[in-house]
C-alpha cells in the first residue's frame, strides 16, 4: 500500500475543502433559486437546510473518508470487507466523472469571457447599445454573443483544453503541492474579488431596493417545492454525494476536528452565496435587469456583463468577476477530478503522473463532445435532451441523490458502530454533544428528505 497523502496544514485542508465547496452552485444556482423562491424566505430555508441536512450528511462522507483512508471505492471496502457496499463509491465516482466532462466545459466558457474581458472585445457592441439607451438591442447583442460563442464549435474547445490542461498541471503536484497549494492562493483571492465587487454593487443606487428584494421573506412563495429545492440546493453547494468529500478527508490528519470543519466548509459556502445575492440583486434592480430570470448560464454570461457595461470602469469588473468565476470553477474541478485519480491511484497502485493522465487525457475527448453538443453535435440526442444537459440532468437528478441515500444508510445503520462516534471524537480524544443528533438525522431525516427530492425529480 501506497503511504497515504496528507493536507499539510488545517488552513490548506479547509481551503481546498471550501474550494470545492464554491462553485457555479454558489455563483448562479443560489441567486436563480433565491429569486425564484421568494427572496429572503428560501435564503432562510437554505440556512436551516444547510445546518439540519448539510452538515450531518458532509460529516457522514467526512467520517468514511477518514475512517476508511482511502478513495471513495475502498473506504466501503475496508470498513465493510466482503460487502457490496462499495458500489455506492463506484457510483459516486461515476457521478464525479460524468459531472467533470461537462463541468470543464463550463470552466472554459469562465475562462473565455476572462480572457475576452482582458482583450475588452466582449463590450465591442453591447456596450455603446447600452449607452445609448436602447437596453432591448444590448440585451439582444449581449444573449447573441453568448449563444454565437457557445454554439460554435472552435473556441469552446480551445478554452476547455486549457482548462483541462491547468488542471493537469495542478493534479500532477499532488494532494499537498498541487491542491492544496492552488487553494491557499486561490481561495482568500476568491474573497478579495467578491468584497471588491461587493463594495461597488452596495454603492449603486439601487441597492438599497435590491436589497430589500434579497432580504425581506415572503414566505408566501414557500411550498413543497421550494423545499425540494433548497434541499437540492443543499446538496449540491456542499459537494455532497460526489465522492469528493469522502476523498478530501482521507487526506485529513487524524487530529482535524471533523464537525468543526464542517461548519467552517458551511458557512464559508454561505457567506458567498449570501455575498453573490448582495453583488447580483443590487445591481440587477439599479440597471432594471431584474426583468430577466436570473438564471445560470443567462446570469452570468448575458446580465452581468451588461451591468458592468454600464459601470464605470466596465473592463476592470469584468475582469474581476470572469477572474472570480475561473477561480471558483477551477478549485471545483480539481476537486472532483481528485475522486477519479485517488481511485487509480489506491486500487491499482499506479504513480501520480499515470493515474492523473488516464483521468484526465480521456476529457480532451470526452468535454469535446459536451461542448460540441451545442454546436455541431446538437442533434444527437439522449433522451431528448442534448449530451450536456442529459449528462446534468442524469448526474444531479440519478447518480447524486443515489449517493448521499447510501451513504447516510451505510453510515447510519451498516458501517461499524464506532465509526461515527470515533470520527467526530477523534477517538474519543475531544469530547462532543452532537454525535447522536447527528446519527439520528443520519438515519431517519436525511433518507426520508433525499427519497423526497428524488421522487420529486420524476413526478
Ligand atoms: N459545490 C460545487 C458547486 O457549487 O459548484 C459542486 C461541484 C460541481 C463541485 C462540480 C465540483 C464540480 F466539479
Amino acid at each position: 500500500m501506497s503511504t497515504k497523502s496528507q493536507f499539510g496544514s488545517k488552513i490548506g485542508l479547509i481551503a481546498a475543502t471550501v474550494g470545492s465547496a464554491i462553485g457555479l452552485g454558489n455563483v448562479w444556482r443560489f441567486p436563480a433559486e433565491t429569486q425564484a423562491n421568494g427572496g429572503a424566505a428560501f435564503l432562510l430555508l437554505y440556512i436551516a437546510c444547510v445546518f439540519i441536512l448539510g452538515v450531518p450528511v458532509m460529516l457522514a462522507e467526512f467520517s468514511l473518508g477518514r475512517g476508511g483512508r482511502s478513495d471513495a471505492v475502498g473506504v466501503f471496502q475496508k470498513l465493510s470487507p466482503g460487502k457490496a457496499w462499495w458500489i455506492i463509491g463506484a457510483v459516486a465516482i461515476l457521478a464525479s466523472y460524468l459531472i467533470l466532462c461537462y463541468y470543464m466545459v463550463v470552466a472554459g466558457w469562465t475562462a473565455e469571457y476572462l480572457w475576452q474581458s482582458i482583450t475588452g472585445n466582449l463590450y465591442e457592441t453591447g456596450t455603446s447599445l447600452e449607452q445609448s439607451g436602447d437596453i432591448g438591442a444590448a440585451d439582444a447583442a449581449f444573449a447573441a454573443r453568448m449563444n454565437n460563442y457557445i454554439c460554435s464549435d472552435v473556441s469552446p474547445l480551445i478554452f476547455t483544453y486549457a482548462v483541462i490542461a491547468v488542471n493537469i498541471i495542478v493534479l500532477l503536484g499532488g494532494v499537498q503541492k498541487g491542491i492544496e497549494r492552488l487553494s491557499n492562493i486561490m481561495m482568500p483571492l476568491l474573497f478579495v474579488l467578491l468584497l471588491a465587487l461587493c463594495c461597488v454593487t452596495l454603492s449603486l443606487p439601487g441597492a438599497g431596493a435590491g436589497l430589500k428584494f434579497f432580504l425581506s421573506p415572503d414566505f408566501s412563495k414557500i411550498n413543497a417545492g421550494t423545499v425540494i429545492n433548497a434541499l437540492g440546493q443543499t446538496f449540491f453547494s456542499l459537494s455532497l454525494g460526489m465522492g469528493i468529500l469522502i476523498t478530501y478527508a482521507s487526506y485529513y490528519p487524524a487530529d482535524t476536528r471533523l464537525t468543526r470543519t464542517s461548519v467552517i466548509v458551511s458557512l464559508m459556502s454561505l457567506l458567498v452565496a449570501v455575498m453573490m445575492g448582495c453583488i447580483i440583486f443590487p445591481a440587477v434592480t439599479t440597471f432594471g435587469l431584474d426583468r430577466h430570470p436570473l438564471e445560470g448560464a443567462t446570469l452570468v454570461f448575458v446580465t452581468l456583463p451588461e451591468v458592468f457595461a454600464q459601470l464605470p470602469a466596465t473592463q476592470l469588473w469584468s475582469i474581476v468577476f470572469f477572474l472570480l468565476l475561473f477561480v471558483a470553477a477551477l478549485t471545483s474541478t480539481v476537486s472532483i477530478a481528485e475522486v477519479s485519480i485517488a481511485f487509480m491511484q489506491d486500487r491499482f497502485k499506479m504513480s501520480r503522473v499515470k493515474s492523473c493522465m488516464i483521468v484526465m487525457l480521456p476529457l480532451f475527448v470526452l468535454s469535446s463532445l459536451c461542448s460540441l453538443s451545442f454546436g455541431s453535435l446538437s442533434g444527437v440526442k439522449i433522451f431528448d435532451m442534448s449530451i450536456f444537459d442529459s449528462l446534468d440532468a442524469f448526474t444531479t437528478n440519478v447518480l447524486l441523490p443515489m449517493v448521499s441515500m447510501g451513504v447516510c444508510v451505510y453510515v447510519g445503520w451498516f458501517a461499524p458502530k464506532s465509526l461515527l462516534k470515533s470520527q467526530i471524537t477523534n477517538d474519543g480524544t475531544i469530547k462532543s454533544r452532537i454525535t447522536s443528533i447527528v446519527l439520528v438525522i443520519i438515519r431517519y431525516l436525511a433518507p426520508v428528505l433525499i427519497a423526497a427530492i428524488m421522487i420529486s425529480k420524476f413526478v
